[in-house]
């Protein structure tokens, strides 16, 4: 078994090995009319989502997919548990353990969190995001749905466009294209974009209309309220300057596809126009998410094949 703490902890091989899985769930699920594989690959066993945030995406499509792959999913409600009488993340995780569950999906608000409860957990964590850090599965998911839009990640050009300072989905996203061979672009505001560029194949500009320019993939990032206490942007102004509606998505290329990790602020960073346009491919990303997190479940619970053997996942 293994843990999925962010993207930069996985090799080339391993994200490759992870899209090939997804894209096989994605196909398997099509195949089947959305019903639970067969034979269920997991079988027996039990995940628990442990979120210290909320979640709509994120969370269900972990229990749809651990559903759909024959595995029991649980939720330990965060705000109706002992957490609230003070235990720390070191003795709710380790007690997750000796309840039996078989991997532990994690939200946290502090960066890191994930990597530590790799630590002291005997049993796979999957980072399903922590503070600034990273999203991973989110970055899968898009990759998934870039992927199926476009059929390649190698030579598109990606324009990130909004809070990309303390955007997770856009740490994730940038490190996982890039390192796959897309050209990647963070735009944002001055002050909400990152001083150097994460990583090689990484450009980071203040200037919306370059990053746009014959985009292949434009994805517009959340306002995260949440993070942004006291350098919140006037809305107004980063809707004027920063939000995409049909003028600004005619830079991008004509079959350019517009994506959104959710939940959108709508009117912000989303002009309620493009949201309808054939272009917007938001709820398809929702549907990768299943395929994707399904994918990353397998990884995470199989046992790994002995060296030289397929180590396939079922369904494909
Ligand atoms: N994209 C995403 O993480 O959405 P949720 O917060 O709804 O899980």
């Amino acid at each position: 078994s293994r843990s999925l703490t962010g993207i930069a902890a996985l090799s080339i091989a391993d994200l490759e090995d992870l899209l090939s899985r997804a894209r096989r769930m994605l196909a398997a699920l099509e195949r089947g009319g959305g019903r639970p594989l067969t034979p269920a690959p997991l079988a027996g066993r039990r995940i628990v989502t442990l979120f210290y945030e909320n979640s709509t995406r994120t969370a269900q499509s972990f229990h749809v997919a651990a559903h759909l792959l024959g595995a029991a999913p649980f939720d330990l409600p965060v705000a109706r548990s002992s957490v609230q009488k003070g235990e720390g993340l070191r003795d709710t995780l380790r007690t997750c353990e000796a309840l039996g569950f078989d991997a532990v999906i994690l939200r946290h608000p502090v960066t890191g969190a994930a990597a530590y409860a790799a630590t002291v957990l005997g049993v796979p964590v999957i980072n399903a995001g922590d503070g600034t850090g990273e999203h991973p599965t989110q970055a899968l998911l898009d990759a998934l749905a870039i992927l199926r839009h476009k059929g390649r990640l190698a030579g598109l050009k990606v324009a990130i466009v909004g809070d990309v300072r303390h955007s997770r989905v856009a740490r994730s996203n940038a490190l996982l294209l890039a390192r796959l061979g897309a050209e990647v672009w963070l735009c944002g505001p001055p002050g909400l974009v990152p001083a150097a560029p994460p990583c090689p194949g990484v450009t980071v500009t203040t200037c919306l209309d370059e990053a746009l320019d014959a985009a292949d993939v434009v994805m517009a990032l959340r306002i995260q309220r949440e993070r942004l206490a006291g350098v919140l942007p006037d809305l107004g102004e980063y809707r004027r300057g920063w939000g995409i509606g049909p003028r600004q998505l005619e830079r991008a290329r004509p079959d350019a596809i517009l994506m959104h990790p959710g939940p959108v602020n709508r009117g912000i960073e989303l002009d309620p126009a493009v949201m309808d346009d054939p272009r917007c491919v938001v709820e398809d990303q929702v549907r990768c998410g299943v395929a994707a997190r399904m994918a990353v479940l397998e990884w995470a619970l199989r046992p790994v094949c002995p060296e030289g053997a397929k180590d396939e996942p079922a369904g494909g």
